[in-house]
């Protein structure tokens, strides 16, 4: 069962991990949320390795341009292309998908690495509380209506990659406790009266518990083999700016300092995973897992529970309602490439 030790936590942060160096040359690359971090590094790592072709995202044109520039004059490759994808609009993630579409790209795999970390509660234009809607909602969308291309691109010796960055954090949600009872899972972990000071305390690790389950549901209804790996990834405790909103209170910037300082992988290091994750052989073995310091590893017992994977299927349904009706692509992408597989 999946059980977060200290012992086991720790070796995992001190370990070194292996520089991912497979052949990209016929492989076209995406990297979301790439102007800093886990995502800045793992573009890096991609356009090193000189890909047919690397796209990466950020969320204006602005942090566009110099997410480019700066990724090209570390990497030497050129012709980077950065489109814009913010992830507090379901617009714009459409758009992105559009645009993808309108410019005949191919897509052999997509690391969904923007993520945030906060304990306010704020909403987004789209009405939802903003960690949920970028961790979870938009992360699913995007997902979802790049399904097809990822499936297109793949083949049976090599198939295409989705690649959900969550975090070993999933391991600590605790605000699932009840959900049996709730008529709704998404409408009531959204409600403002909900999001207390302690449940937003828990709120990272929930939607990274979210994505897990996720990625669980899709995997299972993926047709065998599969043309898309799909695989959530921990890159590991990371000095990256994910704490920035939690470090403007001084007590939390202390705390986070000091176990940072302790334990903390650069983000170079952590970004191994997720580069790992999209372009390693042996895909169809990760297909469908959590993987840790680039290997398999067990989720949450909760996730693995009764009770955890009847949330989880419930979630996953009520998101397709939630997505469907924001883009009915959605609807036809599920019917024509998901089976009804329970997970
Ligand atoms: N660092 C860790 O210790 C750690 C551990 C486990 C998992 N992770 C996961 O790793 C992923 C990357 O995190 P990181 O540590 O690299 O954090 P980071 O340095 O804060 O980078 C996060 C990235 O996501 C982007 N992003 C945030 N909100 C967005 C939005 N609304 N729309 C589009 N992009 C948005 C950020 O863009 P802006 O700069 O414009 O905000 C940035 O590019 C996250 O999913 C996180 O949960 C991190």
């Amino acid at each position: 069962m999946g059980k977060l030790t200290v012992f086991g936590y720790l070796c995992e942060q001190w370990a070194e991990l292996p520089i991912p160096n497979a052949d990209v040359s016929d492989q076209s690359l995406i990297v979301v949320g790439a102007n800093v971090g886990l995502g800045y590094e793992a573009a890096v790592h991609l356009a090193q390795l000189k890909p047919k072709s690397l796209l990466i995202t950020s969320r204006d044109e602005i942090k566009c341009e110099k997410s480019k520039a700066d990724v090209e004059a570390r990497s030497g490759m050129s012709a980077i292309e950065c489109w814009p994808l913010e992830l507090c609009s379901f617009d714009s993630v459409r758009s992105f998908v559009d645009n993808f579409e309108a410019k005949g790209c191919t897509a052999n795999a997509l690391i969904a690495n923007a993520g945030i970390s906060t304990l306010q509660y704020t909403t987004t234009p789209d009405g939802y509380e903003t960690t949920f809607q970028v961790n979870y909602l938009s992360t699913a969308l995007l997902s979802l209506l790049m399904l097809p291309h990822l499936i297109k691109a793949g083949t049976p010796e090599r198939a295409s990659r989705l690649v959900i960055v969550s975090s070993e954090f999933h391991f600590l949600a605790n605000r699932l406790k009840g959900a049996d009872k709730w008529p709704s899972i998404i409408e009531t972990i959204n409600d403002k009266a909900y999001c207390t000071s302690s449940v937003m305390l828990n709120r990272y690790s929930l939607t990274k518990l979210l994505e897990v389950m996720f990625a669980r549901e899709l995997s299972s209804r993926l047709a065998t083999p599969t043309l898309v790996a799909v695989s959530t990834v921990n890159p590991g405790s990371c000095h990256s700016r994910l704490t920035r909103d939690i470090e403007s209170n001084p007590l939390f910037k202390f705390l986070v300092k000091t176990y940072k300082g302790l334990v903390a992988r650069t983000t170079e290091m952590g970004s191994r995973t997720l580069v790992h994750a999209a372009i390693e052989l042996d895909e169809r073995e990760r297909h469908g897992h959590y993987l840790s310091s680039c290997e398999i590893a067990e989720v949450s017992d909760y996730t693995l529970s009764a009770e955890g994977r009847e949330v989880s299927k419930r979630l996953w349904h009520e998101t397709l309602q939630i997505l469907g009706d924001i883009d009915p692509r959605v609807n036809t992408i599920v019917s024509e490439h998901l089976t009804q597989t329970i997970a």
